[in-house]
């Protein structure tokens, strides 16, 4: 999968996707992350990429035509399955619509800026809006690095263990059970017997259990 970003800071966004799982999916050419710079699209003196809104009002608003420029740039060299636009007022993130992104061939994202971008955009490039939640962030750049991680780690043969992405909070709409590691003891709380007594059908039904009870007591509007 290729996903191209088209950000005023696009800094915000290196870090984030070059290391741990996302580094690997790339290293291993699973996925390939493309970051643009909007105001090298700006045409305008300073590459000035944002103006006062028509109307008045406090904020200023991204302009269309270095967007329109980024944006058909990459069309002439890419076909895109979706054109997001990270913004509050989006569709708001979940596990589903991560698995259906994972589903498609390649992603360009807009990070919004200032009071947002100019409705026209959003009416004529923008096939998709995602938000990441009901806080407003300062950007889109960060909402858009948790979209590229909840993505990317669904990619076929990105995680080690291909089953582990099946057993995540959220897959089945469950949340995930307990889990524990050595020592068995540690003063005097113990790990749950049944995950020591190498029973694996009695260890898949307690951590069913585990899995639904949590999700009834922490996340009841899953079930
Ligand atoms: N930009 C600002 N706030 C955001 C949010 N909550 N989700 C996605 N993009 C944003």
């Amino acid at each position: 999968m290729r996903i191209d970003i088209i950000s005023v800071l696009p800094e915000l966004l290196e870090s984030p996707l070059s290391h741990s799982i996302m580094k690997r999916a790339q290293a291993k050419g699973l996925l390939e992350v493309h970051l643009h710079h909007l105001r090298e699209y700006s045409s305008l003196k300073h590459q000035q990429v944002d103006d006062y809104q028509f109307g008045g009002g406090a904020g200023m608003v991204m302009m269309l035509e270095p967007i329109v420029n980024c944006i058909e740039t990459l069309q002439s060299k890419v076909t895109y399955d979706e054109i997001i636009y990270m913004t509050p007022d989006g569709e708001t993130l979940n596990q589903r619509m991560a698995n259906q992104l994972s589903l498609k061939g390649n992603l360009m994202i807009l990070c919004g800026h200032y009071k947002g971008i100019d409705q026209r955009i959003r009416d004529h490039f923008i096939t998709k809006e995602i938000s990441i939640g009901d806080y407003v962030l300062s950007g889109g750049e960060l909402g858009a690095a948790v979209l590229v991680d909840a993505i990317g780690r669904l990619l076929p043969g990105v995680l080690n263990d291909e089953t582990s992405a099946l057993f995540d909070s959220f897959q089945d709409n469950l949340l995930a059970p307990p889990v524990y590691t050595r020592p068995d003891e540690f003063r005097g709380w113990k790990v749950p017997d049944v995950l020591l007594s190498g029973d694996h059908r009695k260890i898949e039904d307690w951590r069913h259990q585990q899995a639904l009870e949590r999700t009834k007591e922490r996340r009841p509007d899953l079930l």
